[in-house]
């Protein structure tokens, strides 16, 4: 039977972008449908005409970043607004080697509630959106987890039977528990900006302003998710992750263990 496979991502920093391509390719798609809903314009057209998208679409690989072991709140709207109509999906989350906490589960849940049938699961690694702070999985997605992200597709062809929440594990801790979202704020080079709007177009929330580069009001700051989209479409560097000593060493503590050990992708697919 011949699917067609469809990407649905939100990508800040382009990692689950790579690992939600790899898995499409997997499953034999070269060019599959892109549905990026990274920017708010996007997600807003989806949501307009949720049905049209799925149209020419049997199996959508759905990917979303883990934000504080969690699945970060802007895309939630979206996401519960994507019908399955029955059809199959694999759902992916992306995160920075630390721990994935209640994403995974998350997304299944909101998948199967839509009305799709999960063929497959994962949690792939990513580099650390911190990581110019302090590094911690560079360059990953890497070569092996690109293979492990293909071979995930290629085991999701012709599976007939689905996943539920009991088979999808979740990695509970005070993080994940709590509903805060713990955002760092890039930092801002005034200086060094040469107002080419580009950190305001590349948002995913929309709150900078194109004309300054700063925020568009102080409301605005606080609905800044620290996922530094902006930082890496700077040319000038004028944007850029960085914080002060004492931040630096809360954020080096508690990020410690995931900066020393290499953690491998979870990959689940329904038994036959
Ligand atoms: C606000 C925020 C919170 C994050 N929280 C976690 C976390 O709880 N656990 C983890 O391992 N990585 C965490 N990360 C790292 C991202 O999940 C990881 O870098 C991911 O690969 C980013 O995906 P993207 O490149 O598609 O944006 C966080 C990143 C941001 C920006």
């Amino acid at each position: 039977m011949n699917k067609e496979t469809g990407v649905l991502y939100f990508s800040p920093t382009n990692t689950t972008k790579k690992i939600c391509k790899a898995i499409a390719l997997g499953r034999g798609s070269k060019a599959p449908q892109i549905l990026d809903i990274t920017l708010p314009k996007a997600r807003a057209e989806l949501m307009a005409n949720p049905k049209a998208m799925m149209a020419a679409i049997d199996h959508l690989v759905v990917g979303i970043p883990v934000h504080s072991g969690k699945l970060p709140i802007q895309v939630l709207e979206c996401l519960n607004a994507v019908e399955g109509y029955k059809k199959e999906c694999t759902a992916i989350v992306a995160y920075g080697n630390r721990g994935y906490g209640i994403a995974l589960s998350s997304l299944v849940e909101i998948l199967s509630k839509n009305g799709f049938k999960v063929a497959a699961a994962g949690a792939f690694i990513g580099q650390h959106s911190y990581s110019d702070i302090i590094p911690i999985a560079m360059g990953r997605p890497d070569k092996s987890d690109i293979a492990k992200a293909i071979k995930l597709g290629e085991n999701s062809l012709d599976v007939d039977s689905w996943l539920s929440l009991r088979d999808i594990p979740d990695q509970i801790d005070t993080i994940s528990s709590s509903e805060k979202y713990t955002a760092l704020k890039p930092y801002f080079n005034v200086k060094k900006c040469v107002k080419c709007g580009q950190c305001a177009e590349n948002c995913p929330v929309g709150v900078l302003s194109p004309d300054t580069g700063t925020y568009l009001s102080r409301a605005a700051k606080k609905q800044c998710i620290g996922c530094m989209a902006c930082v890496g479409s700077c040319k000038k560097t004028a944007k850029s992750a960085r914080v002060n000593l004492i931040v630096k060493l809360v954020m080096q503590n508690m990020l410690k263990q995931a900066s020393r050990e290499r953690k491998e992708p979870l990959m689940i697919v329904s038994e036959k």
